[in-house]
């Protein structure tokens, strides 16, 4: 891998190199999650775990240490945020998840409290950062971010519906007997409840899968076809974290899963199309919006550098809904 490669971080006349470092903030379920996944990568050089509990922090660092012979990525925990100085990504898994039953959007209040104590420092250290926020709920907390960090806007994302969009595009595939790489296919809008399938964008192999729906092994037309399918799965994605949080409690494989592919594309420069949680102001139509919520991205080494420009491709109904993604997440933040 391009383990060894080092980032510039251009100073006053002065550029000098530093190991590609990675932060996580949180070792919790999801933390690790990440933290195993990237180690598999070999993407960076440098993987520093912080967390307010020291000893499972200790704990998980070693144990992620003894898989030292098979990754070339170094694994530290940091003592304070001066150990995570110069990091090119910073991942924050930090704060409370939901209870079975309970909403990302119930959790608002205790995670950006939190956030006070996590941003400043972390940017402080590493002021050229990308920040990457898994924390939920996501895209509330990805603005709050930006909002504290003073990073430019492309530099803050939230890894948004690019999870959801992998589960459609499994539970899809699935249903359909095809391999889940063959199903191009985004949810977008809030990484919640109100989130929507971009449904005219779904393909199968590059044909749209409207088109090509009864020629797949094991498509049932009898079900409302294509539409029925989309809505079903849709439904199923809405509740799956739900349903995985009533059986074990939390989900932590599949977000680990998208954030090592996110960070992937931004320190390989991949410049790969994902649905990640972005300022909705970047969309021709929503200029006046102050919301971050999931559209198709451009992400590369310097993070979005491109919103794809999908409002005149939405039908109606699509619109409609990113309308209504919109309204929910400012009613929150409209909140006392
Ligand atoms: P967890 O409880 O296992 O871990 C959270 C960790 O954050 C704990 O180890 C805790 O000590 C640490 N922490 C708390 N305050 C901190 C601070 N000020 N500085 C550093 N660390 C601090 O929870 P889990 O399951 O890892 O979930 C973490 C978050 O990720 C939750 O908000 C959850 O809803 C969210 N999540 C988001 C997903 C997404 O798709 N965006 C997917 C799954 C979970
Ligand atoms: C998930 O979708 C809970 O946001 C988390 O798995």
């Amino acid at each position: 891998g391009d383990a060894t490669a080092t980032s510039e971080t251009s100073g006053a006349g002065s550029e000098r190199a530093y190991p590609v470092r990675v932060t996580i903030v949180g070792a919790g379920d999801v933390g690790v999650a990440c933290a195993y996944n990237l180690l598999t990568r070999s993407v960076c050089s440098e993987l520093v775990l912080v967390d307010v509990l020291k000893d499972k922090l200790k704990g998980h660092v070693m144990d992620l240490q003894h898989g030292g012979a098979f990754s070339s990525t170094r694994v530290t925990a940091a003592d304070s945020y001066a150990d995570t100085a110069h990091s090119t990504v910073c991942i924050i898994t930090a704060g409370v998840r939901q209870r079975p039953g309970e909403s990302r959007l119930e959790l608002m209040a205790r995670n950006a409290e939190l956030f006070k104590h996590i941003i400043p420092p972390l940017v402080e250290n590493s002021p050229d950062t990308l920040l990457l926020v898994v924390s939920n709920p996501v895209d509330l907390l990805t603005n709050l971010a930006w909002r504290m960090s003073g990073l430019p806007r492309h530099r803050v994302i939230g890894s948004g519906t690019y999870l959801d969009s992998s589960r459609f595009q499994t539970l899809i595939a699935q249903a359909l007997g095809i391999d889940p790489i063959s199903v191009q296919a985004m949810v977008l809008g809030e990484h919640g409840d109100s989130s929507f399938v971009y449904r005219s964008g779904i393909t199968v192999g590059g044909v749209p899968l409207r088109k090509c729906f009864d020629m797949l092994p094991q498509a049932d037309s009898s079900n409302g076809g294509f539409d029925g399918l989309v809505d079903r799965v849709h439904k199923q994605v809405v509740q799956a974290a739900y349903e995985v949080i009533e059986l074990k409690g939390y989900t932590n494989w599949a977000i680990g899963s998208a954030v090592g592919s996110i960070v992937s594309a931004i320190l390989q420069d991949q410049r790969k199309v994902v649905p990640i949680s972005t300022a909705a102001c970047a969309l021709k139509g929503l200029e006046s919006s102050d919301v971050f919520l999931s559209l198709p991205c451009v992400l590369g080494r310097n993070g979005v550098l491109e919103t794809l420009q999908i409002l005149p491709y939405m039908d109606e109904d699509e619109r409609q809904q990113l309308r209504q993604s919109i309204a929910v997440l400012e009613e929150v933040v409209k909140k006392p």
